[in-house]
């Protein structure tokens, strides 16, 4: 609906009507949560049996007893799982504890202190930057802004970063060390990188020699249909072009069986493995490896992984079809109003121009509370103050039906405030 046609008056009568819709849910006294893309309580259920296991699970497994210190790594079977689930050797793969941010928190921080492989700690040069693709994912930016890592904000296209611009800034400025990536459903597009993408940002020429590439796979086995969506294996592409050092892949099972209290993982070339283990030596004795054969039991295999995410998706897909089709029956069509269709993840992007902040505001009003708007953006900046993320998976449907109400009338009240502003 393009409101600009509508006389003054008409546009007033259409704003009261929107608000009274909106002041009438809110008499009903709502509280739903759509600030961060958690699991819903029934997909937490799923992994139930792997708790009720934890008495006879076998942990005396080849290489030592996992109740008992040793192995900084994690355990064969786990690294060898997440191995296969990311198309990678077991001996690239270090598996820690329940947070796969804090392995890249962890990595940057050694990068800071101690240096990549010999070259300068990034925290002794005048200025690091890194490449930040955007919209993206908050947290991968608080790292940046917690070490003072200045961010460039590159433009996320359907099929991954803007890599005409990614290529042209790293090509010659040796201050930039790094770029974020979330390559498969990403947060909070939902796009998957396609192959050209992939292959451009592992083979392109970097002026700092230590580059990393921080590939966060944090929804490598997330879709909701088929699990088909298929990435390019970006260290095959690496290992060929001489870049695999260039590479540090993150991924957890926070999504798989319990968020935080899952296990996590880094995968990285073997001279980065030893690198990272040698400081990780100093400051832990080894990961929390009880947990980790609880999940090597549960999760066997990434057939049965399949499996188990089939089950979680049964109770996402709906949650992401209903946003959609809601919004398409209000605004299918309508270009100042977009949003995405993903296939997989936990988040769907929506766009919405100038009036991202107030619809957020509005929709707090009545209960209703997404990430604050500008927040896939660094340093909070969204230039068009257009983008918020929808975050659809814990609400019931009901719920989230309510909400997307709530959205959908916040829309329309910041649309119609904004063309009677300029009437004005
Ligand atoms: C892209 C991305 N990476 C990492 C995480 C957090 O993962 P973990 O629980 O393994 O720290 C999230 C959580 O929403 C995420 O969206």
């Amino acid at each position: 609906m393009d409101y600009i046609g509508f006389s003054k008056e008409e546009l007033e009568e259409m704003l009261k009507t929107e608000q009274k819709k909106l002041s009438k849910i809110g008499k009903r006294g709502i509280s739903i949560d759509m600030s961060r893309g958690r699991p819903a309580k029934e997909q937490l259920e799923i992994a139930m049996p792997m708790l009720e296991e934890a008495a006879v699970v076998n942990y005396e497994l080849s290489g030592g007893d996992a109740r008992n210190y040793g192995g900084l790594g994690g355990l064969r079977q786990a690294r060898e799982l997440f191995g296969d689930l990311l198309g990678l050797r077991a001996e690239n793969v270090l598996v820690g504890d329940g947070s796969s941010l804090d392995f890249m928190y962890t990595a940057i921080q050694f990068a800071m202190q101690f240096g990549l492989r010999g070259n300068t700690p990034w925290g002794k040069l005048p200025k690091v930057k890194f490449i930040c693709p955007a919209p993206g994912y908050d947290r991968h930016f608080a790292i940046c802004e917690e070490f003072g890592i200045e961010m460039i904000t590159v433009p996320m296209l359907d099929d991954g970063p803007d890599m005409d611009t990614v290529e042209s800034l790293v090509v010659d400025d040796e201050s930039i060390k790094g770029i974020w990536c979330v390559p498969k459903y990403s947060n909070p597009t939902g796009i998957v990188y396609g192959d050209k993408t992939v292959e451009r940002l592992a083979t392109m020429k970097t002026a700092a020699n230590d580059f990393r590439i921080f590939w966060d796979n944090a929804y490598v086995i997330h879709g909701f249909y088929d699990n088909n969506d298929k990435l390019k294996n970006i260290f095959d592409v690496a290992r060929k072009a001489g870049t695999f050092d260039r590479i540090l892949t993150f991924a957890s099972t926070s999504k798989i069986t319990f968020a935080g209290s899952g296990i996590a993982c880094m995968g990285a070339s073997e001279e980065n493995v030893v690198e990272f283990s040698r400081h990780l030596s100093i400051r832990q004795i080894c990961p929390n490896k009880v947990n980790q054969a609880l999940h090597v039991a549960f999760l066997k295999n990434v057939d049965n992984i399949k499996r188990i995410m089939a089950e979680h998706a049964d109770i996402v897909r709906p949650k992401f079809e209903l946003v959609d089709a809601r919004l398409t029956a209000e605004f299918a069509g309508d270009e100042y109003v977009r949003w995405t269709r993903p296939r997989g993840g936990y988040f769907v992007s929506l766009d919405v121009r100038h009036c991202a902040k107030r619809i957020v505001e509005l929709a707090k009003t009545v209960g209703v509370i997404f990430t604050p708007a500008g927040s896939a953006f660094p340093y909070h900046i969204d230039d068009n103050n257009s983008n918020i993320r929808i975050a659809p998976s814990v609400p019931s449907l009901e719920d989230l039906d309510m909400a997307l109400e709530v959205l959908i009338t916040a829309i329309k009240i910041a649309r119609i405030e904004l063309v009677l502003s300029k009437k004005k």
